[in-house]
């Protein structure tokens, strides 16, 4: 968040990561071996069935530790919302969804913090370990690095057209696949193959998030468009001009700061920018380890490569 940018800023000797690098998460040493990896963040509701809708905050507040190379080890849940005009059972399911994934990432829910809000807010702070020379940052990709994305986008545009009854049920139903799905196995690869940096594409979508990276890494991203994953239909959503207010303000946001070649259309810098909720990992990696992380994380496509440069983002 850009006003948080200008508060002042901690400095202790042992916080390793703080609010200076736009990063994931803050990362604090407690001894030579283990460093805490902290994170916080909370969702309004983005799908149609309560269960899922918890799955997916949870899996989102899990990828800020899972996007520096961390494994959580315990959560709170931090929930929000209007008591006397929500049926409880909603809330109960909202709830199962999210200890089922905190289950499935191996890790506890310690307690947490329930409010009276509006409407309903709901997402995890999550305490991880590290080790503190072997945590991913965003701030340490290196001229050669290939860049590898573990998610498609184009969940922003298929979420905002559920809300406008606009979606097919196929690619909703592929959207929330892709969202409840945990970074768990992309990180654990990263940090055995050994990456140079790393972070997660959420509400900053991928322009955005890569641009935080080549700024905190003093580096230029060249993303090459047509290798990049997305959704099926999303560019007929797209072109119906269906995307999320986040997604217009990023596109915005990046207009003075990526440099687009001349053949890239509106739908596709629209589809770029695109606001993600519990998107995958962007990877900057040494070339050659790309081959042993792309076989060790399942799933991921090289969507471009680090240069040398003054903080820009090149789409090409
Ligand atoms: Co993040
Ligand atoms: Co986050």
């Amino acid at each position: 968040m850009q006003v948080l940018q200008q508060l002042p800023q901690f400095a202790h000797p042992d916080l390793l990561v703080g609010q200076g690098t736009m990063d994931d998460a803050g990362v604090f040493r407690i001894d030579a071996k283990q460093a805490l990896v902290l994170t916080v963040d909370v969702l309004t509701p983005i799908a149609d069935d309560p269960y899922v809708f918890g799955q997916i905050a949870a899996a989102n507040s899990l990828s800020d530790v899972y996007a520096m190379g961390g494994k959580p080890v315990a959560a709170l849940s931090v929930l929000g919302f209007p008591v006397d005009e929500i049926e409880h059972k909603t809330i109960r399911a909202i709830l199962a969804g999210a200890w089922d994934k905190v289950r499935e990432a191996d890790t506890v829910i310690a307690g947490g913090h329930t409010f009276k809000d509006f409407e309903v807010k709901f997402g995890l702070a999550v305490v991880g370990l590290v080790h503190p020379e072997k945590f991913v940052a965003n701030s340490r990709a290196k001229p050669g690095d290939v860049l590898v994305l573990t998610k498609p986008l184009g969940t922003g545009v298929v979420t905002t057209a559920l809300k406008a009854n606009r979606a097919e049920p196929a690619a909703v139903a592929e959207a929330n696949r892709v969202m409840v799905e945990l970074n768990r196995v992309a990180a654990a690869a990263m940090v055995r193959v050994g990456v140079d940096a790393a972070t997660d594409i959420t509400g900053f979508g991928l322009l955005g998030h890569a641009w935080e990276m080549a700024q905190a890494s003093g580096v230029e991203l060249v993303i090459e468009w047509g290798k990049v994953p997305f959704l099926t239909g999303v560019r007929e959503l797209a072109k119906a001009g269906l995307f999320p207010g986040g997604t217009v303000k990023n596109y915005e946001f990046v207009q003075s700061r990526v440099e687009f070649s001349a053949e890239v259309d509106k739908e596709t810098k629209f589809l770029l920018c695109d606001a993600q909720t519990s998107g995958g990992l962007l990877i900057a990696v040494p070339e050659g380890r790309v081959e042993e992380l792309l076989k060790q994380i399942e799933r991921g496509w090289v969507v471009g490569y680090v240069r040398e440069g003054l903080g820009r983002v090149v789409v090409i």
